[in-house]
Order: C-alpha cells, then structure tokens, then sequence
C-alpha cells in the first residue's frame, strides 16, 4: 500500500508506521496524536481505515496551521507551492534563502511547505530567538508540485471531516482525551531535547512526562508511546519506569548508517511502550491474528508489565 506523504520530516514514523499499526486496536474511536509532526501515523491509520477520526496537535504552531490547510484547503496550498517551486529556478538558492526570510517574518505556514520540501533532511531547526535557520539542500529541487498536489489531495481525501488539528503543549491535549481514546505518543527523543540542542521547540522533561503518563493510567486511557531505544548494545535515553505498568516493544528501525560508515554493523531499535490497557486489549482481541504466524503468537503471549520482564519482539 503507498500511503502519501505531505512532506520529509526528520524524525517521521512513516517507514515504521506499518508495524507500530499492529498495536492499535483493531478499530478505534479516534486516534489522538499530541507530538505528531508530519502525522505519519495519522495518515497510515486512515489510509487502512483504521479510526473514525484524529486528532492531530503540534506545538509548532505553523507547522500545524500546515497540517490544518493540508487537509481542509488542498488545491489552494498546492497552487502556492507550485507556484513558489516554479520560481525558484532562476536562482535556486537565493529564492531559498528569501522564502525563510519572509517565514520568519510571517510564520506563514504556507512557506513553511515549501521550506521542508527544500531543506536538508526535512530537518527543523531554529536558532536562539526562535527563527528557522535550517539551509537549503543543494543536491535536490524538492518534490515536484505535481507530485506535492497529488500527496496533498490524497491527505486531505483521508482525513477531511474528521480531523482536528491544534497547536498545543501536549499536556494539553492529554489533559482533554476520552476513554475511548488512542493516544500514540511520539515525542522528541531524550537525547536531542534541551537548551543546548534547538532541533525541536521544547524539551520534554523525564519527570513530567512520567506523571503525565501516570494520569492517563488512572483515567484508563489507552496509550503507545515511541520513546528512545538502542544502537546495538548501547541504550540511548531513559526507559520508561516500571511503576507505569508499560509493555515494551523493541521495533528494529533498520541499520545504521553512522554506524555503518564507521564500520560497524549496528541495528537501531526503537522502544514502543504499551499502556497496560492497550497491551491487555491485544491480548484478548483474537481479531489481531492476522500478521505473520510468529508475530502472532507473540501477540496472543500474556502482556508481562515492563519493569518485571519484556517482551523484546522482533518485528522482520
Ligand atoms: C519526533 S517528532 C514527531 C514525529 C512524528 N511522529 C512524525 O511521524 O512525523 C516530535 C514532535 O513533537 C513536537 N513537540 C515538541 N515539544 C512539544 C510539546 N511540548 N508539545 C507538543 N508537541 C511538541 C515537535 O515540534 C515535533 O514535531
């Protein structure tokens, strides 16, 4: 299935959205997204049908106005790209470098389209005063507008009429979810947050996160949360404690190439934690039996509370 794709992202879960599938219920209520940046799994879950409707939220707040234009106002954002890629032929970088000026100047999120699709790595970053400094990639033109108009429409297709789109600090959205709710979780990794690092807007403490999570323990929300992982043996980030009664997935995210270049052959492995609920759910839900014959029998295994021992599932 080719599911379309509104923009490169670093840090997007759309090549794992697939597998992280496996552990949404089977049908859901709403899917609700608080960290969803180019909401890769928001889209994979409409594409196969899997929730009546999202909630997509992003403390960035253009990039979030992009997300909302994206999928209530398709055709006109995919005429302002076009029209600004067209431009951008007589001096490609000097066009550039003008388009970010005038975003931060405005915050214009239709801008900001055209500056993800044109910069290194699909990499946001601002520098001290909150101005997007991110350079242009020189090898790449970006994705053709006819293609971006094609990718834009397939999104908005997925998710118009039920879809709300806010900009909030994700305790926020936590503070308004329903029982009925899927939350998946995936925010900036431990080891980029911070003042020292300016790749995402705000680093998220450990402490509060935790007790976020706590709270939507007792409200019995059900919840997946990506969080850090391991390159080979080396753990990066925190785990999840666990009083939080989480299941741990271990999701090999492919090989690494900085360790590859280095000459060593690594596997990165994303941790994906499982609220008890959900983990219970797939357990007694015999629908979930339909991926590979080992994938299923490790999803019919008693759900063990992280902390006591793990479930260390290799997803192919
Ligand atoms: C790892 S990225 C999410 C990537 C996303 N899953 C995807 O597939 O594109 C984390 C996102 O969290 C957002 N963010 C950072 N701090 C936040 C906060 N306090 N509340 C809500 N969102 C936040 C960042 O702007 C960033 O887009």
């Amino acid at each position: 299935m080719t599911v379309p794709q509104p923009f490169q992202y670093q840090g997007s879960k759309r090549a794992l959205a697939p597998l992280i599938l496996q552990y949404l219920p089977v049908s859901t209520t709403r899917l609700v997204e608080p960290f969803c940046g180019s909401a890769a799994l928001s889209i994979a879950t409409a594409a196969r049908c899997r929730a009546k409707e999202f909630w997509l939220n992003d403390l960035n707040a253009p990039l979030a106005k992009l997300l909302s234009l994206i999928v209530n106002s398709p055709k006109e954002l995919g005429k302002f790209y076009h029209e600004l890629w067209r431009a951008d032929h007589v001096d490609a970088l000097e066009h550039y470098y003008q388009v970010r000026e005038s975003f931060n100047r405005t915050q214009d999120a239709q801008l900001l389209l055209y500056l993800l699709a044109r910069c290194v790595k699909g990499a946001v970053r601002y520098n001290g005063e909150g101005l997007f400094n991110q350079s242009p990639d020189k090898r790449r033109l970006g994705t053709q507008p006819d293609t971006m108009q094609a990718n834009l429409n397939a999104i908005s297709a997925l998710l118009r009429g039920k879809t709300i789109v806010t900009s909030l600090s994700y305790e926020n959205v936590l503070a308004n979810v329903r029982e009925d709710d899927v939350v998946y979780m995936d925010p900036p990794y431990q080891g980029v947050c911070g003042e020292r690092d300016s790749r995402y807007l705000a680093g998220i403490a450990f402490d509060d996160f935790v007790a976020q999570l706590a709270a939507l323990n007792l409200k019995n929300v059900r919840y997946l949360v990506s969080y850090d992982g391991r390159l080979g043996n080396r753990s990066y980030g925190k785990p999840l404690p666990a009083k939080l009664h989480l299941t741990l997935v271990e999701i090999e995210a492919g090989r690494s190439s900085q360790a590859t270049l280095l000459g060593r052959d690594e596997m990165t492995v994303e941790s994906l934690y499982l609220s008890r609920g959900l983990a219970e759910e797939l357990e007694v839900v015999p629908t979930m039996r339909r991926h590979r014959r080992d994938e299923q029998m490790q999803l019919m295994e008693k759900p063990v509370p992280y902390g006591k021992a793990k479930i260390s599932k290799r997803v192919p």
